[in-house]
């Protein structure tokens, strides 16, 4: 068993307040180093931190530890405004990448819904890992996350529409998920892996839209 944060238990997601901390300039996102990494569609991910600080996406098991405990990259010289939001929420991170999301149109989006695997190795007794998203560019088509309880579905769906600025958090092993994404331009977002520990609980608490803090608790 592991620990799982209460304000997911019902739908398994939860949609923050819009960031509102530093601007962020758009080069930070544009001009990372990415890689070719292909998940959730056409994509190319740019690797902040990875399991051992090499410019890698791969998963943290294949190194032998748990999606947490993530290693800056030298990309995190290029983005100092997305590693200072990383550090200020403060709790143990695992993967942190930038996605860079190319349009597509929603039949194909949906043949991508996936879990991800994100608890692998994680040890009974500690955080249910979890991911949490930044949005961080889109273009005049809006993105929007779909998320659903059984993949094959559409009954158990949630549709989120997304817009820079956006925060959310989704248990992504719980939810099958992927971005529809219409463009023309590509869609970038910051995806951090979190424990959920009370760190992260005390964020998204602070995070909640006004007056929904008592009711999902
Ligand atoms: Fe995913």
């Amino acid at each position: 068993m592991h620990r799982k944060l209460d304000v997911l238990a019902d739908r398994g997601f939860v949609v923050l307040r819009d960031y509102d901390g530093p601007a962020i300039p758009p080069k930070e996102w544009e001009s990372l180093d990415f890689v070719d990494w292909k998940s959730g569609g056409d994509t190319n991910f740019a690797p902040l931190a990875s399991a051992n600080g090499e410019m890698e996406c791969h998963g943290f098991w294949e190194h032998g530890k748990p999606d947490k405990g993530g290693v800056w990259t030298d990309n995190r010289k290029i983005a100092p405004t997305l590693v200072d939001y990383v550090e200020a929420i403060g709790g143990n991170f695992g993967r942190v990448r930038v996605i860079k999301l190319n349009p597509s149109e929603e039949a194909q989006a949906l043949k991508q819904l996936h879990v991800d695997d994100n608890n692998r190795l994680n040890p009974d007794g500690s955080g249910w890992v979890v991911r949490a998203w930044l949005e961080l560019a889109d273009s005049p088509g809006k993105s929007t996350f779909i998320l659903r309880e059984k993949s094959d579905d559409p009954a158990t769906e949630s549709r989120i529409v997304l817009h820079p600025g956006m925060q959310l958090v989704i248990d992504t092993e719980r939810l099958s998920h992927v971005v529809h994404h219409p463009g023309p331009d590509p869609r970038y977002s910051l995806i951090t892996s979190w424990e959920s520990d009370d760190t992260i609980d005390t964020w998204i608490q602070s995070q909640l839209p006004a007056g929904e803090g008592a009711a999902v608790r």
